[in-house]
């Protein structure tokens, strides 16, 4: 029955270890008063904390016979099961329909265009999301089914992707194996130190709302699992630079040695310079490091049979720009391209964590 604290430095779901479970989902606004969004946001905020704590967001059997229940009640005896609710704010939330322009975090835009994206707009952008994260699937499921339910009117559902098993590790976590079958996470940003320099974002946003907050971009990322199943072994591992079953890099031994990209066979590097790992590890890229806390989805199967699955890319950062610099050299080179798409895509601006009760994101703006 394991439950994080709500309120705090940072909001949750991001510095926490991930859960096995996720829920993410984008919104729109369609409410069209600033009056209305800040009663969103600050119903949102309180029942976040409810539900954190593993309580029903109001009256799972209301007492008039009459009365419709306010909790929907599928999570009534569940426990918190580590739930943790994320909300970010998307750059089309300060385009002016509610005035909040001047609260807009400097250099906070749509990601740009990038080399090798295939992006469905029905898997794009967004003004608010929410990442839940939980151990049980139905309790993250709950937590976005009651948000979205209590915004009805003024918000609608834009895009969702149920993640169904961690593929990234926080510190002392067993690294997991995202659908291509190899560890994913193994080298992450997992120090306080990392964090306080790649992870937190402080004055640099030109917001103090922002000060311990954070930027997530969102990549829904489909594998072409068919062909990737009929590739080699020895492929495999040097598209990502690492062996399968150990997780190690092809310049050692154990998942955890450190990769050295300058080791030769020959004249051949052991680790080649446009496996997926040298063209994105720190040493290679003037440190940039980015928090990842993916999950593997799946939806089902698409209109020919084949396996509609991949990988929830998920990432932080103090500043959207250590993604979009990692990802133009991987979409330009990285071998792994053959096997993936990326087809939706998002940021969002996470605000600071809330101190105590009585506060609620955004509560600058009004
Ligand atoms: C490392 C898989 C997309 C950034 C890795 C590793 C694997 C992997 C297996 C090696 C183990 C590890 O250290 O975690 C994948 C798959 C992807 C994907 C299957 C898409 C479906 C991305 C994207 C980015 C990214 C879009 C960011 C732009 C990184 C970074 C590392 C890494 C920074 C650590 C490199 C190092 O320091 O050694 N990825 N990845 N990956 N990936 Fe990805």
């Amino acid at each position: 029955l394991l439950s994080y604290p709500y309120y705090g430095e940072h909001q949750g779901g991001i510095a926490t270890p991930p859960q096995n479970h996720l829920v993410f989902t984008s919104f729109d606004v369609r409410a069209t008063s600033a009056v209305e969004l800040q009663l969103v946001l600050a119903k949102w905020s309180a029942a976040m904390a409810e539900m954190t704590a593993g309580r029903p967001v109001g009256k799972v059997e209301p007492t008039r016979e009459h009365g419709i229940p306010v909790d929907t009640g599928e999570v009534f005896d569940t426990g918190p099961q580590g739930l943790t609710l994320t909300l970010g704010f998307g750059p089309s939330l300060f385009d002016g329909r509610f005035g909040l322009e001047k609260f807009k975090p400097l250099n906070f835009d749509d990601l740009p265009a990038m080399a090798g994206e295939s992006l469905n707009p029905a898997y794009t952008g967004g003004d608010l999301c929410i990442q839940a994260c939980a151990n049980d699937p139905q309790v993250a499921y709950h937590a976005v089914r009651n948000l979205a339910r209590m915004a009805r009117t003024q918000v609608s559902t834009k895009w969702t992707v149920l993640g169904f098993g961690r593929a990234s590790a926080g510190p002392a976590q067993k690294t997991p194996r995202n659908l291509l079958g190899f560890k994913d996470g193994t080298r992450n940003v997992s120090t306080p130190d990392d964090f306080a320099q790649h992870v937190w974002t402080g004055k640099e946003a030109g917001q103090p709302w922002m000060e311990g907050g954070t930027y997530l971009v969102a990549r829904k990322i489909h594998m072409l699992i068919e062909t990737w199943d009929e590739d080699t072994i020895g492929d495999q591992q040097s598209i990502f630079g690492r062996t399968k079953q150990e997780g190690a890099p092809l310049s050692g031994k154990l998942e955890h040695d450190v990769p050295n990209f300058h080791a030769t066979e020959g004249n051949d590097p052991l680790i080649p310079a446009d496996a997926h790992m040298s063209l994105v590890a720190h040493e290679n890229n003037g440190g940039t490091k980015v928090l990842r806390r993916s999950y593997n989805f799946t939806d089902g199967l698409d209109s020919v049979g084949r396996l509609d699955a991949g990988l929830m890319f998920l990432c932080f950062q103090k500043d959207p720009e250590q993604f979009v610099k990692l990802q133009r050299k991987l979409g330009l080179s990285d071998r792994l391209n053959e096997y993936i798409r990326h087809v939706g895509s998002a940021v969002f601006a996470v605000p600071a964590g809330l101190p105590e009760a009585g506060n609620y994101y955004g509560k600058e703006f009004f």
